[in-house]
Formats: structure tokens, sequence, C-alpha cells
């Protein structure tokens, strides 16, 4: 943990924090959804109020939690937590949340519900944040309605 860096991402990151998210695509929720954010919407997103951590080594991105803060309904959602295949087990995911749980704290008066999606069978994120204390929610169904062309084009055009 020692050679490891924890600070908010910065406009210079960009490239470097859409490597590690684009490197799989596993955090979309159907297999026609659009796996990852463009170069240009995470330098929007890290310039952005919102809390977003990376975990560096040297200069190297290699763990990023990225969030929204929906500052009126005090919730934080956490959009996308993702260490490098070689650096997980090492807490880094555990800290690189709960750096972003304290800035959205800091950025709100009174509590705040700090909610994310994870598949059923991802038994990292799910051991991760069981052993963090969260519980699992029951407020929501998730329904979705697909619109316009075909997502999966857009996916296409994204992984280029
Ligand atoms: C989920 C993920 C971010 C965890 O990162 P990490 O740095 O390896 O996690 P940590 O080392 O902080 O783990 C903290 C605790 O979570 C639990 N945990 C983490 N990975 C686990 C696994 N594979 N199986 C079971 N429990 C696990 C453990 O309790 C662990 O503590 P311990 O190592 O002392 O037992 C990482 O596995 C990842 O990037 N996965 C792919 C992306 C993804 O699916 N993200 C979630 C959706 S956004």
């Amino acid at each position: 943990m020692n050679n490891f860096e924890f600070r908010r991402l910065q406009k210079r990151d960009a490239e470097k924090v859409h490597r590690i998210v684009a490197r799989e695509g596993s955090f979309r929720v159907s297999p026609s959804e659009m796996s990852v954010w463009h170069a240009q919407e995470i330098v929007d997103w890290v310039e952005s109020d919102d809390p977003c951590y990376g975990a560096l080594r040297g200069d190297d991105v290699v763990g990023v939690c990225l969030a929204h803060l929906h500052k009126a309904v005090r919730k934080l959602h956490i959009e996308n937590l993702r260490v490098d295949v070689e650096w997980r087990r090492q807490r880094i995911g555990n800290r690189l949340l709960e750096l972003t749980i304290a800035r959205a704290r800091q950025q709100v008066a009174g509590g705040l519900r700090v909610v994310a999606l994870a598949k059923p069978d991802n038994i990292a994120i799910l051991g991760l944040l069981r052993a963090a204390g969260w519980t699992r929610g029951d407020a929501v169904v998730w329904m979705q309605r697909d619109v316009g062309p075909p997502l999966d084009l857009h996916e296409k055009d994204v992984r280029q």
C-alpha cells in the first residue's frame, strides 16, 4: 500500500483512466450497454465537482473510483470502482471507496446515501461492499428500455 499514491483524479490522468476502465467491459449491466466512457467524458467528469479518486503507482493509474454526487437528494452513486488485476487484494479498492465517500461527505451537509450497482455474481465487489458494512438495497427493481439506434452500434464506436 505504501507504493501507491491516492489522490483526486485530474484532467492529466484522463487518458490513463480511460485505459483502465476500457480494459474490461465488465461493469456494463447488459450485453448491449455501452461499456466505456469516451476520454473527453472522463476529462469533464474529473474536472467537475464529483468525487473521483485514483490510485497511482508512479505515473500509472492502477485503480479508480468514479462517482456522481447528487447533492439535492444527498446521494452518491459509485459508477465505477476498478483496480488493475495485478494490484487487487491490497485494499486499494477499499481505500478508493473510502476517499470518495469522505470527499462527498465534505460536500453535503448531513447524511448521505451511497449506492452502487453490482451484478449478483460479482464476488469481488459484493465482498468488498459487505466487508465495508454495505447492505443490499430492496427499494428498486432495475427496469430498462432501449430507445433510438441499437446500443451495440454505439459500443463499436466507443471501442475504436
Ligand atoms: C472490485 C474491485 C475494485 C476490488 O478491488 P481490490 O483492490 O482488489 O479490493 P480490496 O483489496 O480493497 O478488497 C477489500 C475487501 O473486499 C473483499 N474482496 C475483494 N475482492 C474479493 C474477491 N475477489 N472475493 C472475495 N472478497 C473480495 C475482501 O473482504 C477484501 O478484504 P481482504 O482482502 O482483507 O479479505 C476489483 O476486484 C475490480 O477492479 N474488479 C473489476 C471491476 C468491477 O467489477 N468493479 C465493480 C463494479 S463497478
